[in-house]
């Protein structure tokens, strides 16, 4: 029987069918937030939405809507008045970025812009926003704290981010908004369950569905992005973090935000693991607890890629009392067996080599 929801707080998630949204979503529930979906299914489907009441066991109700209708996004925030809202829907590919500013800014900016006015328009105040490390641009000293200077984006996706920072910074400043801002790290992994996890259409960009898929022998190889920096190994370095460790700190954020007596307010938190971890060393673990050989090549450097970009957590640690819990064996093993359980995609991708 699905638990109900009744007197619950209401949670407004935006692009909440996707990747990370659909994660926190049952963080949420099991917490005991009453849960609207708000989502235009351009990267994901109305299945997230089952798999989500499969694992919570609990109602939630979803709404196909895109942000970049202000009409339509008025209407859904003043008939639902949440609580607060996290917004997550956006476009995150720094490739197709790069080939499709517009798209980036009419999808991530407009889509904000929207989404500020119509929470004005209907009185709701409270933001969590996903950002990203990405908004550091490129940085001589790591790990990056949330002091760090904001520099050069280094792409359209980057630039996307940097303005909505600036947008609700604004929103706080002028007009009594609340808000966090959370930039993630390098999230990967997927729920214990394998009900859900990360499912980008068509071939990816991002290195871990790259290694599951190639461990699937969905494609033929991996091709190492550059072994010629100046890092131990010479691939490069990021701050990986288990989805589900980052959909905790979403609650977290928004017990933080919903507590917090004072308006004009917005915080600002690094959520990632602390710990810079190679290409290499993530083929290595993936081989190392799986079994599984990655079959892999070294290639040219990627543009836009920095060498090394890893966290320093402490505020998020402190303010929000919330650290990672999850190992890199645990992200990666978690990873293959939702590759594993979704394997019916294997067909439809192998066509990429026929
Ligand atoms: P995702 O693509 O899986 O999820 C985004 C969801 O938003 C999708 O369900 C999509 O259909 C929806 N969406 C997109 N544009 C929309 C619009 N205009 N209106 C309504 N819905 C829309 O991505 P994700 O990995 O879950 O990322 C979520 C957020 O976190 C994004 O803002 C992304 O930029 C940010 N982020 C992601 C990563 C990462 O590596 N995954 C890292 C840092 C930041
Ligand atoms: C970047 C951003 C992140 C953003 C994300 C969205 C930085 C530091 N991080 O993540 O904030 O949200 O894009 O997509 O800018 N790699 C390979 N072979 C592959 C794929 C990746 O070697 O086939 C390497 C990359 O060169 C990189 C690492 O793996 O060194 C991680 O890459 P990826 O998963 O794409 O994430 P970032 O580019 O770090």
């Amino acid at each position: 029987m699905l638990k109900s929801y009744k007197n619950k707080k209401k949670i407004l998630v935006t692009g909440g069918a996707g990747y990370i949204g659909s994660h926190t979503c049952i963080e949420l529930l099991n917490t005991g937030y009453d849960v609207l979906i708000l989502d235009n299914f351009s990267n994901s489907s109305t299945s997230v939405i089952k798999n989500i009441k499969k694992i919570s066991k609990t109602r939630i109700n979803y709404i196909q809507c895109d942000l970049r209708d202000l009409a339509d996004t008025k209407s859904i925030l003043k008939k639902y008045k949440p609580e607060a809202v996290i917004h997550f829907a956006a476009l995150k590919s720094v490739i197709e970025s790069v080939r499709k500013p517009y798209h980036y800014f009419s999808n991530n900016v407009s889509g904000m812009i929207n989404l500020l006015g119509a929470m004005e328009y209907s009185g709701v105040k409270n933001i969590i926003f996903s950002s990203s490390c990405t908004v550091y641009g490129k940085q001589n000293n790591f790990p990056v704290d949330e002091k760090c200077s904001l520099n050069q984006a280094q792409n359209p996706y980057a630039h996307s981010k940097q303005i909505c920072e600036k947008l609700i910074q604004d929103m706080c400043n002028y007009n009594d908004f609340k808000a966090v801002i959370l930039r993630y790290f390098n999230p990967i992994g997927a729920h214990s369950s394998a009900l859900i996890g990360e499912n980008p259409i068509g071939i990816p960009d991002n290195l871990a569905p790259f290694i599951t898929r190639t461990a699937h022998k969905i494609y033929k190889e991996l091709t190492v992005f550059g072994n010629d920096y100046k890092t131990p190994d010479g691939t490069c370095i990021r701050d990986y973090i288990h989805v589900v460790d980052l959909a905790k700190a979403h609650v977290k954020s928004l017990d933080y935000l919903l507590n917090k007596q004072e308006k004009f307010t917005i915080d600002v938190f690094n959520l990632g693991t602390g710990k810079g971890v190679s290409v290499l060393e993530v083929i290595r673990e993936f081989e190392r607890c799986t079994g599984v050989k990655i079959n892999y090549k070294f290639g040219p450097r990627r543009k836009g890629d920095l060498p090394v970009m890893y966290a320093n957590p402490a505020k998020a640690n402190k303010l929000l009392n919330w650290k990672t819990e999850l190992a890199l064996k645990e992200m990666l093993v978690s990873a293959w067996k939702w590759e594993l359980r979704n394997c019916k995609r294997e067909f439809s991708f192998r066509n990429y080599y026929e």
